[in-house]
């Protein structure tokens, strides 16, 4: 009995540690999104400022909520993203991000994130760049 109690215990702090692993999981934070967004060479061709549609993928300030494909960038509306046809949501983004041209074939959308806890954290940035 007594030589089987640390084990029961060790059981416990793992069971009452696995939900934590999960809520980080699901949730993103926008601080370290916004550090993902930096260092992914996303602002090269994504430009945060408002209005400022002089670069070569559409400008990111309120992208959560609106149509793909609509937003003006130094190569004009993008067909491919029309084609796609989604409305920018955190499920869409996700899927989107993780490769972008297999959900929409030949776009000029490099910016790959196959982590899935750093594609949240970088939707959850993308979500507080309201217009
Ligand atoms: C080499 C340039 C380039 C880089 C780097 C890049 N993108 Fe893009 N991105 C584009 C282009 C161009 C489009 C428009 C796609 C098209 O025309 O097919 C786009 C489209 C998007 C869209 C959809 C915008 C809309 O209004 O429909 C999102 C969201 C996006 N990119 C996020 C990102 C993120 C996040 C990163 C960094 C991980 C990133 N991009 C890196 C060029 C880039």
């Amino acid at each position: 009995m007594f030589a089987i109690r640390p084990i029961r215990l060790l059981v416990l702090a793992a069971l009452l540690a696995t939900p934590a692993v999960y809520a980080d999981d699901t949730k993103g934070d926008a601080a370290h999104g916004k550090e993902l967004f930096m260092a992914n060479t996303c602002p090269t061709c994504h430009s945060v400022a408002k209005e400022d549609n002089l670069m070569v993928g559409p400008n990111l300030v309120g992208v959560v909520g609106r149509q793909a494909g609509t937003t003006l960038s130094l190569m004009g509306p993008s067909e491919n993203l029309k084609k796609y046809g989604v409305i920018w949501s955190v499920e869409t983004l996700d899927e989107f991000l993780t490769n972008p041209d297999a959900k929409a074939p030949g776009t000029a959308m490099i910016g790959i994130l196959s982590d899935p806890q750093q594609r949240a954290d970088v939707i959850a940035y993308l979500s507080t760049l309201e217009k």
